[in-house]
């Protein structure tokens, strides 16, 4: 089955195209980058800039891969969570194009599509795992037993964890999205010359972030304004981040009894938190998977993957929905 994939829940416009026997046949993104100059995402110039898009990327996808509408067997579009007119966008095309040419259509859960990413690389784990799920609207710890089982066990009380990083970014003066700019300026920077904190490191396996960024803030105030400075506070923050998520998980690990563990989602992109979560899976005898870092970002292929699992059941949407909230503890396996 040849499954095409539509992700427009943010400001990225995923497309892909997913065989079920082949793999990954192609995938294409377009990362939007009007907001830079608002600081965030503008919900309505997503969606303006997602129109403009989907169509031409599903052309040259096809064209790339000498295929027609007609060789599509399947089409898996985002339905959530997201903002509601970029979703929109993705869905009406989906369906659409589903109607013409007399195929099915599915709409697939955003976060589902993230924990199903490592499926894509060639080393992949299997049911049941642990999934830290870590994106710009999301922190989570997932029990993740068989396709749609998900438990959360965790989560953030607060900020999410990317949602703290770009945060944290703008006020060292990043450009957006912070993430990754912060991750870079924290590479050169000394880890331990500023002690943040790390809220409820002790205890549990919820998240809290807000304290944390409402102390870098009080750090950055304080702190004289050159380079050096900039970046070791960046890398205490970084450092402070990873060192939560790293804890919460093992914990979770231990709790659960899995030896697997999965990285998802824009923040298991940060190349120093796969390498220390890489060295403490050497050192405790567990195994970590992580998607390459552009499929940790919004991407259509995970999309695409996830919806064709569900296809193959002989799922399928028929109304046109989108739901801009949508708590993944309400997805169920494909009947
Ligand atoms: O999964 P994602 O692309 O979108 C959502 O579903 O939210 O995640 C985006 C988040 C942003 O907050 C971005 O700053 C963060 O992931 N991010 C990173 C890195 N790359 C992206 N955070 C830290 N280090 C990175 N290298
Ligand atoms: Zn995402």
């Amino acid at each position: 089955m040849q499954v095409l994939g539509i992700e427009t829940s943010c400001d990225e416009t995923g497309i892909a195209l997913y065989h079920s026997e082949k793999g990954l046949l192609a995938h294409h993104i377009f990362s939007q980058v009007s907001h830079e100059e608002y600081g965030g995402v503008v919900p309505e110039l997503a969606s303006r800039d997602h129109v403009h898009k989907v169509i031409p990327l599903i052309q040259s996808l096809l064209a790339e891969k000498k295929l027609n509408a007609a060789d599509i067997d399947g089409i898996a579009y985002t339905a959530g969570p997201g903002l509601a007119g970029a979703l929109l966008v993705g869905a009406t095309v989906a369906k659409g194009l589903a109607f013409a040419l007399g195929i099915p259509a599915i709409g697939v859960h955003h976060l589902e599509g993230h924990l199903l990413a490592p499926m894509l690389e060639e080393t992949k784990p299997s049911f049941p795992f642990l999934t830290l799920l870590v994106s710009g609207g999301h922190t989570l710890l997932i029990k993740t037993t068989a396709l749609g089982e998900y438990e959360i066990l965790g989560e953030s009380l607060d900020d999410a964890a990317g949602e703290a990083f770009d945060k944290t970014a703008k006020l060292l003066g990043l450009p957006y999205p912070g993430g990754p700019h912060l991750a870079v300026l924290a590479s050169k920077g000394e880890r331990h010359r500023f002690k943040l904190p790390r809220p409820l490191i002790d205890r549990g396996l919820d998240f809290s972030f807000s304290g944390l960024k409402t102390a870098v803030s009080q750090l950055i105030e304080k702190s004289p304004r050159d380079e050096k400075t900039q970046a070791d506070i960046a890398a205490a923050f970084e450092q402070a981040v990873i060192d939560t998520l790293i804890v919460k998980a093992t914990r979770a690990l231990a709790i659960t009894g899995f030896n697997q563990l999965v990285v998802a989602g824009g923040v298991g992109a940060n190349q120093h938190l796969r390498q220390s979560l890489t060295q403490l899976a050497h050192s405790q005898g567990f195994q970590v998977f992580y998607p390459r870092p552009s499929f940790c970002t919004d991407n259509g292929a995970m999309i695409a993957y996830a919806g064709c699992q569900r296809l193959l059941k002989g799922e399928k949407s028929h109304e046109l929905q989108v739901r801009a909230r949508w708590p993944l503890s309400e997805l169920r396996p494909p009947l």
